[in-house]
């Protein structure tokens, strides 16, 4: 089964937009292979827009731009297939692709073929210049099936940036993953807003078919291609945690040869990682505070994981630095443990690897202004004695 649990992996846009070419994609599967990234679970690299010549060759056939990519796109494909990786490639639903290049409107069962051929394993499928009589589902569906039809397993990315409310649909038509949103840039605003506009469309997220907020800016510094100001590094750890807590793709978008110390600890994560890849995939419980201005939109997501565990995770999106929990508006009665019940949750700190301890109704965690906590824990029978 594909996407089983979120898909992860890297690709080239966020950082490098329409300046891509065989080297970095080659010296890129070699940092993901040999760092730990494949083995933490990133597997896919995929090559997003600006790939091919601006026009088909005299067969239709999509062309990889032989100044870009000399050896064609079959060599690339090898070479990431060498490293033990899977290989992704970018289309559009649209007559050409957001940067003007041809895209598989009424291509589909030939440009799938032809990713097919050679040895795609994934596709991100873009929605420019969608000719406006055109029926969006009935497009991606086609799509879809053309996949299908070539007999090779190749993830679904659709990417409809949340026109027609893709989660109501997209898993049923065979999409493994759904771009819900807009596009990121590199700075707290952007995650911040995406991530609030995406509370209510997680629980459509299940096994094999993932709502998706878009890639991640996670060590970008404000550089490449959506580099608009960049983030700190404790708001790339709430951008991270963010998406781990939501269960939903891990695609990462900086420039892997030059990845920051803190940038590379965050993304190989072993904890948050295992929040995001839990097999039970399931949505979190989401406690909002949506009233008071100044505290508005703080959050609490509160995570079911398999084998009897949970993940706890509080986020302040305010300008203030420190908020209790009250001010959250939220109770562990709101994770189903009232007081009176005698559990609490044994939690350790997914950051710091601290054990905490057993907590209950009185815990109260101070967190910074866009930053967080995350724990993860197990319900407890708490000793009254102690
Ligand atoms: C719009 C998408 O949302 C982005 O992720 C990226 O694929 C660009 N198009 C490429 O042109």
């Amino acid at each position: 089964m594909l996407a089983k649990t979120p898909p992860m992996g890297w690709n080239s846009w966020n950082t490098f937009g329409t300046n891509i070419n065989e080297q970095l994609i080659i010296e890129t599967a070699d940092v993901m292979a040999n760092e730990g990234f494949l083995e933490a679970g990133y597997e896919y690299l995929v090559i997003d827009d600006c790939w091919s010549l601006r026009e088909r060759d005299e067969n239709g056939l999509l062309v990889a731009d032989p100044e870009k990519f000399p050896h064609g796109m079959k060599y690339v494909a090898d070479y990431v297939h060498s490293k033990g990786l899977k290989f992704g490639m970018y289309s559009c639903a649209g007559i050409w692709t957001c940067a003007g290049y041809p895209s598989s409107f009424d291509h589909e069962y030939l440009d799938a073929q032809t990713f097919a051929d050679w040895g795609v394993d994934f596709l991100k499928y873009d929605f420019c210049n969608f000719p406006a009589t055109a029926d969006c589902k009935h497009r991606y569906h086609r799509m879809s099936m053309a996949l299908k039809a070539t007999g090779r397993d190749i993830l679904f990315s659709a990417c409809n940036w949340g026109v027609e409310e893709p989660w109501k649909w997209m898993k049923s038509i065979g999409a493994h993953m759904y771009r819900s949103t807009g596009d990121i840039r590199d700075n707290y605003e952007s995650f911040k807003e995406i991530a609030l506009s995406q509370l209510d469309n997680l629980p459509y997220s299940s096994s094999g078919s993932f709502n998706d907020p878009d890639m991640l800016v996670v060590g970008m510094y404000g550089k490449g291609n959506v580099g608009f100001g960049g983030c700190t590094d404790e708001e790339y750890q709430t951008h991270f945690a963010l998406w781990c807590m939501f269960g939903v793709p891990l695609m990462m978008g900086g420039d892997m040869r030059d990845m920051s110390e803190a940038s590379r600890k965050l993304l190989l994560n072993k904890d948050l990682i295992a929040i995001n890849q839990d097999e039970e995939c399931r949505a979190p419980v989401v406690i909002r505070q949506t009233g008071d201005p100044f505290i508005q939109n703080n959050c609490v997501l509160f995570r079911h994981l398999s084998n009897g565990e949970f993940a706890l995770a509080f986020f302040n999106f305010n300008e203030e630095s420190e908020y209790a929990v009250e001010t959250y508006g939220f109770s562990f009665d709101d994770i189903g443990i009232p007081f009176e019940c005698g559990y609490g949750l044994e939690l350790t700190d997914v950051f710091t690897g601290e054990n905490m301890g057993v907590k209950r109704e009185a815990f109260i965690p101070p967190v910074k202004a866009h930053s967080c906590k995350v724990y993860r824990g197990k319900l407890v029978k708490v000793d009254e004695k102690a």
